[in-house]
């Protein structure tokens, strides 16, 4: 069949309000202008993120209940444990409430003052925990990563030699590498099961842990099924587990690849930073049998992590993903390539060339869609990254706008709907405004920053 149907029913769901591109525009402006100040319920189709908005399954919902909320040794944290252990087979695993709060006790556990952590590109609270610790954040990606057009299928791969260089001349210094899969910042790009084997090798060699920051492995494995040489027969799981058997531990957000709304945990074989990890879960999280966690949480991530290997619902993923860039690809507009696991980047920069970076092109076509057909993405471009530690003004490498899809939320004739907002964009393009920033926070400027056009 060339059709390939999302893999589940329907049976509670949750009304869209429709609104007008009049209402739209008033709403954007009063928001100034930052897609982050609208109320959700403002939003159509939102495309913000894929972090915390999945639907959760009958099977999930129904675990809800089996929740055991007890402090210590619930029987749901034992359930948790065995689906992570399954497919991860780590010594110690601990639940957090989040990635970031699993990113924050690693690193205070393993970096201190004056390291270095590679990784192929770190995530903002990967580089910002990183940074918290006194460590240096280092991005390692190969070159074929940073170019939007370029097709190399595995563009999240760590350039081996790099890494290699940087440990034989400062091996003192690093106390662990990252890797992150699938590689967000870089395009929700895959990393190759042979690169894996690679960044193992030399981390064995120059004896360093190696650890995955694992948002999203299971489009990871896909991508290895369908684009890897030798892996097409091999079932998903199996994909799965051979990865992690590269790794020392990993981090992981469980609002990604395990469909739920709130989770994560940090997995690890070392017994020494196992131990000072639960120390600091305590004095942060909460008890090692709960962590920032309810009982139901747990349950709730135990199901979704049976769920999310599923192949039919896999297929499915990435056809759909694929569908919204190749329908982007052929009315002309450009988009990193190839499309990834999670999302679809347009590169704004590209499209609107009369809009200079430093006038944020991004940010102009997020609010354009948005106002066109209550879309709401993300910029990731000199709005999030333009802002200098001294208080300058730097283009980003790229300006692109993040359609992150959530998982098993929309239908097709939603993406048809977005593929319709951005063809209606594209015939008036040159009329889009550039944007000016009136007010910003000192830090992380792009959730709360307030903008007013230019023309
Ligand atoms: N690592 C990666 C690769 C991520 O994409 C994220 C979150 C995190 C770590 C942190 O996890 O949010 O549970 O604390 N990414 C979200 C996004 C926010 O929209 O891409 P968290």
């Amino acid at each position: 069949m060339k059709t390939i149907i999302e893999p589940f029913r329907i049976k509670s769901v949750e009304p869209i309000r429709v609104t007008t591109k009049e209402e739209r525009s008033k709403l954007i402006q009063e928001a100034g202008y930052n897609l982050f100040n609208l109320h959700s319920d403002d939003v159509m189709i939102d495309l913000l993120t894929d972090s915390g908005t999945s639907a959760m399954s009958a099977a999930q919902w129904s675990g809800i209940m089996q929740g055991d909320e007890s402090y210590a040794g619930s029987p749901s944290f034992y359930r948790f444990e065995r689906a992570v252990k399954d497919l991860m087979p780590f010594k110690h695993v601990i639940p957090t409430h989040q990635g970031r709060a699993a990113e924050k006790i690693l690193f205070t556990v393993a970096a201190g003052q004056g390291s270095k952590v590679p990784s192929n590109t770190h995530f903002d609270t990967t580089r910002a925990n990183v940074e918290m610790a006194g460590a240096e954040p280092v991005d390692l990606v190969i070159a074929e990563g940073k170019q939007p057009a370029s097709e190399h299928p595995f563009k999240g791969n760590m350039d081996l030699e790099a890494l290699d260089r940087l440990l034989a001349e400062e091996r003192d210094r690093i106390p662990i590498v990252m890797l992150t899969i699938t590689n967000n910042t870089g395009g929700g790009q895959p990393v190759s099961m042979e690169n894996m084997r690679g960044v193992r090798e030399i981390c064995s060699r120059h004896k360093v842990p190696l650890f995955f920051d694992a948002c999203r492995f299971a489009e990871n494995a896909y991508l290895i099924k369908t684009r890897e040489p030798g892996y097409a027969d091999a079932p998903v799981p199996e994909i799965v587990r051979e990865m992690f058997s590269y790794a020392d531990g990993m981090t992981m957000s469980a609002k990604k690849d395990a469909f739920v709304n709130i989770g994560g945990w940090l997995a690890l074989n070392d017994d020494d930073w196992a131990e000072q990890a639960r120390n600091m879960l305590i004095l942060t999280e909460g008890f090692p049998t709960y962590g920032g966690l309810a009982g139901r949480d747990l349950e709730a991530i135990a199901i979704g992590l049976q769920e999310i290997v599923d192949e039919d619902y896999l297929r499915y993923r990435m056809a759909s993903m694929q569908y919204l860039g190749n329908a982007l690809t052929r009315m002309g507009v450009p988009i990193v390539k190839p499309v990834g696991g999670h999302a679809v980047y347009i590169d704004a920069r590209s499209l609107l060339p009369q809009i200079p970076p430093l006038s944020y092109p991004g940010q102009s076509l997020a609010v354009a869609l948005y106002e066109e057909g209550g879309i709401r993405a993300c910029e990731i471009g000199t709005v999030m990254f333009g802002k200098q530690s001294d208080g300058s003004e730097k283009a980003a490498p790229l300006d692109l706008v993040r359609l992150a899809v959530p998982r098993r939320v929309y239908t097709q004739s939603h993406i048809d709907y977005v593929i319709e907002c951005v063809e209606n964009l594209v015939t008036r393009k040159e009329e889009l405004p550039g944007y000016k920033i009136d007010w910003q926070p000192r830090f992380l400027r792009h959730f709360t920053a307030r903008f007013t056009q230019v023309r």
